[in-house]
């Protein structure tokens, strides 16, 4: 049951962006091209549920198996845009991923300038939950800004503002150093609206220079380097969003993890921030935890750095002929 329309099923476009051939709108723009048609019938309207037993295609292709819901922390290095294209030719986040990797969408943006954690999902429907201001993650910000303020106007912030007519809710920010004619602030805050945090500081006479995100919910940062990227396991995803969101999502954790050519560099490492239920990270600055190739990999860079095992470089038949070889040579080494 669709719980946009009360009918059952989901809507169309809903069911292709999750089966993540693209976003929701791009899927309506293909309904209304005629390239998506339901039981061998085109449609043109996107006003229409699909349930398991029809039959999806766009351009005469059956939809693919809808892959599991999948969570990854990506360190957006200052300078890339947030987006699949840029009309203006600049460098974005998605065209320096990996190869390998599922098709994926933010969760929300970061600006041009920004640095830091950025959540990317292959599900549409868990990115657009964890936009939502009702689910209000706390987003942590490491910021670097000219100017001198004092911590009670800092403190007045955790009533909310309103500038220039928008209205920011409650922010947390302390003032952490004071580095010649720049401040080292932390700031909170749980809405994530358009520049916000330059926005708000700017009202107090304070210029960000420099801005990371240290966390997003209980997902954080640490030492995940500058472009790297490291996905969060199945399990540990479940457990972070709990049984109300994941219904919102929408989320699907029992179907098939997609293996791609050129496998992803990415790793399944679990970022494991304990739950403590206020969408915060457990501990601060822990760096992240590697499991071994059993449960993914490690992330791209240290993968990278790191000489190759036998069993990641060479097949099967290959490292069992290696062995024999190994075998009959100490074999025949004489005994001392
Ligand atoms: N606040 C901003 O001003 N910019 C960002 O990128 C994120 C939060």
């Amino acid at each position: 049951m669709s719980s946009e329309t009360g009918q059952p099923g989901e809507r169309i476009a809903k069911v292709i962006a999750r089966a993540g051939l693209a976003s929701r709108r791009e899927a309506e723009a293909w309904i209304a091209a005629g390239r998506v048609s339901v039981n061998g019938s085109a449609i043109s309207s996107p006003a229409r549920n699909v349930t398991a037993a029809d039959a999806v295609a766009v351009d005469g292709k059956p939809l693919p198996v809808r892959e599991r819901t999948r969570l990854f922390l990506h360190h957006k290095p200052r300078g890339r845009v947030t987006s699949h294209a840029d009309p203006g030719g600049r460098p974005t986040v998605f065209a320096a991923l990996p190869k390998g990797l599922p098709r994926l969408i933010s969760v929300g943006r970061l600006d041009l300038d920004t640095e830091g954690l950025l959540l990317l999902t292959n599900d549409g429907g868990l990115a657009r939950a964890l936009e939502l201001p009702a689910t209000g993650w706390l987003r942590r910000y490491r910021v670097r800004a000219r100017g001198r303020v004092e911590q009670a106007a800092l403190d007045r912030l955790r009533r909310g503002v309103t500038i220039d007519g928008m209205r920011y809710g409650p922010i947390e920010a302390t003032v952490d150093r004071v580095q010649g004619g720049n401040l080292w602030l932390t700031v909170a805050i749980r809405e994530g609206k358009n520049r916000e945090v330059k926005n708000v500081l700017g009202h107090l006479g304070l210029a960000v220079n420099r801005l990371i995100r240290v966390s997003f919910g209980p997902f954080r940062l640490g030492e995940l380097p500058p472009g790297a990227i490291e996905e969060v396991r199945t399990r540990a995803l479940r457990d972070q969003l709990g049984e109300r969101l994941a219904a919102l999502a929408g989320a699907d954790f029992a179907g098939p993890r997609i293996e791609r050519a050129a496998a992803a560099t990415a790793s399944e490492a679990p970022r494991q921030a304990r739950p403590n239920g206020r969408g915060e990270p457990a501990r601060e600055g822990r760096p992240p935890r590697h499991r071994g190739r059993q449960g993914g990999a490690e992330p791209q860079q240290a993968a990278a750095k790191r000489k190759p095992r036998d069993s990641e470089r060479i097949g099967e038949p290959e490292r069992a002929r290696r062995e024999k070889r190994r075998r009959r040579r100490s074999a025949r080494r004489p005994r001392r």
